[in-house]
């Protein structure tokens, strides 16, 4: 949800700057726009749509050695170039850019901007005039103006500022929203998401809430707002450059895809012992034995693997487990029960949904435990307790192993804890040799990718709507299946439980209308979905099965190997995530970069 750059110091601006945006795009990628100086010339280029189009606006002396950058995922005012950051003060001294949202900023227009001339409709615009109007109009020290203005705004935010009569500084500040410190020999930098800035260095430096930083060619003071200097050290990030690039793919999804069976054992390798015992860190067990139920908050994908995590929970740990949509918990909070444990269950670590929820636990008392993929990140650092999902940078804005992880990381938390508990099902389960086979399973399916190509050429290259049915856990897999189908094809989808489409929704099945039914684990239940599979072909949809193979009859499209039930949403989840991305391969779209979309989603 916007990613931000910058760079003071020895170096090409322009150079890391670009290279920068290209790894942040994922962050949103409808307008983009650079801001470098040497001191003495100035140069802003922006650009609508990707950061490729901004790349063939750049003329080749755009050069300087301080800088600033951003890609944009607009929240006030369209996709424009007007829009588009960096934004400049009224004089066009100070040059800002900005990640969040300004919750009071037409108050502060027109408490403090009477006169001032705006060229676009962002918040952000507002906020690098106010502080030029402090400098400028009022005389303040450039620093004390910023600090000024961020008294003043409300709301989340990263900014990277620059004073174009000083640019041997940025200024830095951070409220909800992300930003790191990257620092080099010479030169330092700004940004979003260590990935951006992982070809310069893999020395970084983690920035609170309420903090301000100003960083120089050689220096990095962090500040809070009553002006304490603050120590801060310096992390090491385990990023491979390799790690995100796309290798001969042609699109990070499939790539990710793809690397699901190595997750899945890497995965196995850090919960697990040699011998098969748990490696889960002995504190977390005892918070969710202490706990007489257990929340999963998560937005998205993330949501969708709660659920479908939900059965193994509850059935392993005797623990049970409700789901809850971060962004209505954080305002909407039901009854709890007497002892809460919270899991926090996401893919960045950064979504502002989901951390409302954790700021509102915290201030509870809650327990709190984050699943997450990003050490360091806001969720893992402000909760009580951290898991990683250890699936490597995900790029694609559809998430997929992130989801596969994430159910197998809470199957080594539920049998952990079940075991702790002495509980038979538990310590019979063996999750190391089950897991393997669910990696064998996901090689298997994969190798089947052009048979699943061509069934999705039949069946959804036109269409404008399409249903997923299962039942157990297959529905709730049928809900991430039809979430990624919607994201990246556009096509309207629904997961629906088999047995409730005939209670309404049936309706909508008319001639054509494609179905697509997941059937795995249980015999009885699989009869009764074959059932609402004849319901809706006698009404003239179209149907795709999705069997596992003891239960695979004549005639059924897409055979998956058999896994122990409770891992079957990680088997069961693979044909669907190779049909939404041949869908909208197909139908000639962006895989990776779906309209409308970011990948981490930073505003409420
Ligand atoms: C965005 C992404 C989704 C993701 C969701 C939650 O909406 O587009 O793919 O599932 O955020 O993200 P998280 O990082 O918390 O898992």
């Amino acid at each position: 949800m916007c990613g931000i750059v910058g760079v003071v110091g020895n170096r090409n601006a322009t150079d890391i700057l670009m290279q920068g945006l290209e790894k942040l795009e994922y962050r949103g990628y409808d307008s983009a726009g650079i801001f470098v100086t040497t001191g003495q010339k100035n140069s802003l280029v922006k650009s609508v749509g990707r950061i490729a189009d901004l790349h063939s606006k750049l003329a080749l002396d755009i050069a300087g050695s301080t800088g600033i950058g951003h890609t944009r995922w607009a929240t006030h005012g369209k996709p424009t170039v007007d829009n588009a950051h960096p934004h400049r003060s009224q004089t066009e001294r100070f040059v800002l850019v900005h990640n969040g949202v300004i919750e009071n900023y037409l108050q502060m227009k027109e408490d403090y901007l009477s006169g001032h001339d705006f060229k676009g409709q962002t918040d952000t615009e507002i906020a690098v005039h106010l502080i030029g109007k402090f400098v400028e109009e009022e005389g303040m020290e450039v620093f004390d103006a910023f600090k000024k203005a961020l008294d003043i705004i409300e709301g989340s935010y990263a900014f990277a500022l620059i004073d174009a009569e000083d640019a041997d500084v940025i200024y830095v500040a951070k409220n909800k929203s992300p930003l790191l410190i990257g620092l080099g020999d010479g030169y330092n930098m700004v940004c979003s998401d260590a990935m951006a800035m992982i070809r310069e260095t893999n020395q970084f430096m983690e920035i609170h809430d309420k903090e301000l930083v100003i960083v120089k060619k050689d220096s990095v003071q962090v500040q809070d707002y009553d002006g304490n200097i603050l120590e801060r050290g310096a992390y090491t990030a385990e990023l491979d450059l390799s790690d995100i690039g796309k290798g001969t793919y042609p699109f990070y999804m499939l790539k990710e895809i793809d690397e699901q069976p190595t997750v899945m054992r890497k995965l196995i390798s850090t919960y697990a012992d040699q011998d098969g015992s748990m490696k889960v860190d002995g504190d977390i067990i005892k918070a969710v034995q202490e706990a007489d139920r257990i929340y999963i908050l998560a937005a998205g994908t993330s949501y969708n693997a709660g659920f479908a995590s939900k059965n193994m929970l509850e059935a392993l740990t005797d623990t049970p487990v409700e789901l809850g949509v971060a962004s209505e918990w954080g305002y909407h909070m039901p009854l709890l029960s007497k002892k809460p444990l919270f899991i926090l269950l996401t893919q960045s670590g950064e979504t502002a949904d989901s951390r409302q929820v954790l700021v509102k636990a915290n201030e509870m008392g809650i327990p709190s435990l984050t699943i997450t993929n990003v050490p360091g990140s806001t969720l893992s650092r402000e909760a009580t307790y951290t898991m990683l999902l250890h699936a490597g940078p995900e790029i694609a804005v559809a998430s997929t192993k992130a989801y596969t992880a994430q159910v197998a990381a809470l199957a080594f938390l539920a049998k952990a804890v079940g075991e702790a508990n002495g509980k038979k099902e538990a310590i019979d389960f063996d999750l190391v040799h089950e897991l393997s086979i669910v990696a064998q399973s996901i090689e298997a399916t994969l190798s089947e990718k052009d048979a699943i190509a061509e069934k999705v050429q039949n069946l959804l290259s036109t269409t404008r709507n399409a249903f997923y049915i299962g039942r157990g856990n297959d529905y709730y897999v049928t809900i991430e299946a039809a979430l990624k189908l919607k994201e990246i094809s556009y096509i309207q989808c629904e997961g629906f439980a088999a047995g409730e489409l005939k209670h309404g929704t049936i309706s909508l099945i008319e001639d054509g209308t494609p179905v697509i039914a997941l059937i795995s684990a249980n015999e009885v239940t699989a009869a009764h979905t074959r059932g609402n599979i004849a319901e809706v072909v006698s009404r003239g949809a179209h149907i795709l099965t999705i069997v596992e193979e003891d239960l695979a009859r004549d005639g059924d499209d897409i055979i998956v190997n058999q896994v122990h039930p409770y891992l079957s949403s990680i088997s069961m989840v693979i044909p669907t995530q190779l049909i939404a991305y041949y869908a909208s391969l197909q139908r000639d779209l962006d895989v990776d970069k779906p309209r409308n979309l970011a990948k981490a989603v930073t505003v409420e």
